[in-house]
């Protein structure tokens, strides 16, 4: 199949598109390198250097006529969105309507969309599901949520085959510790550094913490049965922050200084997430548990750091 990624020289996208490629598909990336890095993308895929809410993408998909699509790129920095929602919504909203316009105008036969249980806001049920209120706290989750509600449309109106995933906290190898969020590649990258990590407030706050390859094997589902629906990705466990750092310790030699900062305003303390209904309809489940994905992860970042 020929297969666009949008977002395909971050984090995800990168792992998407190796796998994509590994299972022998011909895969474009269109990524705008705004938090992505060449380095990330795998050398068999053709790459186009745009932002993805401009005519570049328009122009690239009447031209490929992809089969698959899958959408990653995006502006995701949840605090950074509260100061600039405009940008948010310029990417996050209208990219992503730009995206699914120019899937129905050129027969793309299956979108699977990255979302995020962040438009949950604090969760007031555990776990939560897909049935989960939408409460979003930041226009970040706003942004996503909406981008959801127009593949809504597209499904019904136009019946396009759209899946939109959401994610709890993904990690894993290549994630950007320069970033906001990713506190597994913020604390790994700092302890390799030699410096300090803060935890904020008492660390007893928990997430849902889903491995990097779990996230592309449910794309990969998603995409071969165009399941057409709204699926929560998630490990369906909560690690506290403390909890991290201890695997840190057990894992890695190297000095682990951690010291405590204030509470940030609005985190939430509890994450917790149920991917049952993904499970039940394709066999998907998590299969990094905690423990072997940070001493992964923290090989990966140790690696990478001394090369
Ligand atoms: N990492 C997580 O924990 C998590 C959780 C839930 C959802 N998500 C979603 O997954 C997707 C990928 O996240 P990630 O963690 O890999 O982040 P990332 O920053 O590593 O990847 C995003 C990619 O999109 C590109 N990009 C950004 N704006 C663009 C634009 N306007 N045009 C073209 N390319 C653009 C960036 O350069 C980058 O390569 C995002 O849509 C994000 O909202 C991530």
């Amino acid at each position: 199949m020929k297969i666009l990624v949008t977002g395909g020289a971050g984090f995800i996208g990168s792992h998407l598109v190796d796998a994509y490629i590994e299972q022998g598909h011909d895969v474009v990336v269109l990524d705008d390198l705004s938090t992505g890095k060449t380095s990330n993308i795998n050398p068999k895929a053709r790459v186009v250097v745009a932002d993805v809410n401009t005519n570049v993408l328009d122009e690239l998909m009447a031209k490929e006529r992809f089969d698959v699509v899958n959408h990653h790129a995006a502006h995701m920095e949840l605090r950074a969105s509260l100061l600039k929602p405009l940008h948010d919504a310029n990417v996050n909203v209208l990219g992503s309507i730009r995206l699914l316009n120019a899937a129905r105008e050129t027969g793309v036969r299956h979108v699977v969309l990255a979302s995020t249980t962040a438009i949950y806001g604090a969760q007031v049920q555990f776990p939560a599901d897909e049935s989960h209120p939408i409460a979003p706290l930041s226009p970040y989750g706003a942004s996503k949520y909406s981008m959801e509600l127009y593949a809504e449309y597209f499904r019904r109106v136009h019946q396009l085959s759209v899946t939109s995933l959401r994610y709890s906290t993904v990690y894993g190898p290549r994630q950007n510790p320069h970033g906001e969020s990713g506190v597994v590649a913020i604390f790994l990258e700092r302890f390799i550094d030699g410096r300090q990590a803060t935890i904020h407030g008492d660390g007893e706050q928990t997430r849902d913490y889903v491995h990097v390859h779990d996230v592309v094997a449910a794309n990969m589902l998603a995409s071969q049965h165009k399941l057409n629906d709204v699926y929560v990705v998630a490990s369906n466990t909560e690690v506290s922050v403390n909890e991290l750092v201890r695997l840190m310790r057990q894992t890695i030699t190297i000095p682990i200084d951690v010291v405590h900062g204030p509470k940030v305003k609005g985190d939430a303390p509890r994450t917790l997430c149920c991917a049952d209904k993904l499970t039940n309809h394709t066999g998907w489940r998590p299969s990094i548990g905690i423990e072997q994905g940070i001493a992964t992860t923290a090989a990966w970042f140790i690696r990478t750091k001394v090369k």
